[in-house]
């Protein structure tokens, strides 16, 4: 097949362009680079042997994805470019509304335009909301989302099932995350943010290398075993081989939903624990207040994965903290190095 890749220069992007390579798919990724590197894409033709192609351009401009699609016989998108900082989104959210609902109705729209129905969207488990029973599961409807971030992965979703709703020949897989964390097991590819890291895992790798002094735990009175809060944190590589058997199982059209996580709640303390005992490394860390809008523990019910795509993921937590901190180590400023 040939695949587009929106985002592709990032990091779930790059990791799902070596397993399409990996298997015999051609791959055209599209990029602005506001968040990615064009040296990932480099490491994924190093690990592959394969060659791909690269196009910076914004998916907001219709014009350079018209030339796209009439230069690439695309047979389906793989749609990961957007913003993605929850805190930025509460103070900017019309930059979070511009780039990923905008963004994506361009991308559609150049796609119609192209005869090009077949979409697999990067959406995320946010969209459940803070009143959805845990595990979650995909009949439960979408719930209040807490900030502009998780809303427009909501406005996305809607907008793709309206799109099929008005023609049947469109679809639409709509992938929720749980929490991605890992790195390539190469330790050529990896998590490689810009600034401070909002998120856990490359928080614990940076103080581990030495970039950050020590990590903050967000609040340890929450209703958990240990106090801290829970997620379902899977494999990045595990998560790009899902959205390969999205692409592969799914040969008919409509809207499927599927969760992608491990169904495993693990808490902030495990993970720093895990991490330390696993690469013998030292993370030193204090406990700090409560990190507003989070919520105590949430983990998913991945069995419709399972079921109707073959997808379960593979990975252990110790390979997850093991390819960390191989790409860490080797990468300590990530790609600039
Ligand atoms: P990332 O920032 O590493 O990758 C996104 C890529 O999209 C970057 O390379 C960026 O340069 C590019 N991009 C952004 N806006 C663009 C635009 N307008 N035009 C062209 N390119 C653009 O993020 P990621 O962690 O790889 O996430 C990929 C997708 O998965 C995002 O849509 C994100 O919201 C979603 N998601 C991520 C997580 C997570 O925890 N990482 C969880 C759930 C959902
Ligand atoms: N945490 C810390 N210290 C840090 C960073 C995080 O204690 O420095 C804690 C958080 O409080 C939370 C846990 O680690 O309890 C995980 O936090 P992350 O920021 O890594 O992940 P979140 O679950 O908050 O957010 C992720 C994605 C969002 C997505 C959300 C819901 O980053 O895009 O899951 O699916 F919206």
């Amino acid at each position: 097949m040939n695949v587009l890749v929106t985002g592709g220069a990032g990091y779930i992007g790059s990791h799902t362009v070596v397993e399409l390579l990996e298997s015999g798919h051609e791959v055209v990724v599209v990029d602005n680079l506001c968040n990615g590197s064009e040296v990932a894409l480099s490491r994924a033709e190093e690990i592959t042997g394969r060659s791909l192609v690269f196009v910076r351009a914004d998916i907001r401009d219709r014009v350079a994805m018209d030339a796209v699609f009439a230069e690439h016989h695309i047979d389906a998108v793989i749609h990961f470019a957007g913003l993605k900082a929850v805190g930025e989104s509460v103070e900017k959210p019309l930059a979070y509304y511009e780039n990923n609902v905008n963004g994506t109705l361009v991308l559609c729209q150049a796609m119609e335009a192209a005869g090009v129905r077949r979409i697999v969207f990067s959406s995320s488990a946010t969209v459940y909301g803070s009143e959805a029973p845990v595990p979650y599961v995909e009949t439960t409807s979408r719930g209040t989302t807490s900030n502009p971030y998780g809303t427009s992965k909501a406005m996305v979703e809607k907008m793709l099932e309206d799109l099929v709703a008005a023609d049947s020949r469109w679809s639409v897989t709509l992938l929720r995350y749980f929490n991605p964390i890992g790195a390539h097991p190469s330790g050529k590819m990896g998590e490689d943010p810009l600034g401070i890291p909002n998120n856990l895992m490359p928080f614990i790798a940076q103080v581990a290398v030495g970039r950050r002094d020590e990590l903050t735990i967000f609040g340890d009175d929450y209703p958990t075993r240990d106090g801290t809060c829970e997620r379902d944190y899977l494999h990045v590589v595990d998560l790009a081989v899902g959205h390969l058997k999205a692409l592969e199982a799914r040969h008919e059209s409509g809207v499927a939903i599927f969760n992608l996580g491990t169904g495993q709640g693990v808490s902030v303390l495990d993970m720093v624990d895990s991490f330390v005992r696993v690469n013998n490394v030292p993370v030193p860390y204090r406990v700090g207040p409560r990190r507003a809008g989070d919520l105590p523990a949430f983990w998913a019910d991945a069995t419709k994965a399972r079921d109707e795509l073959g997808w379960v993921a593979e990975k252990t937590l110790d390979d997850m903290m093991a390819d960390t901190w191989r790409w860490q180590s080797a990468n300590p400023k990530g790609y600039e190095n």
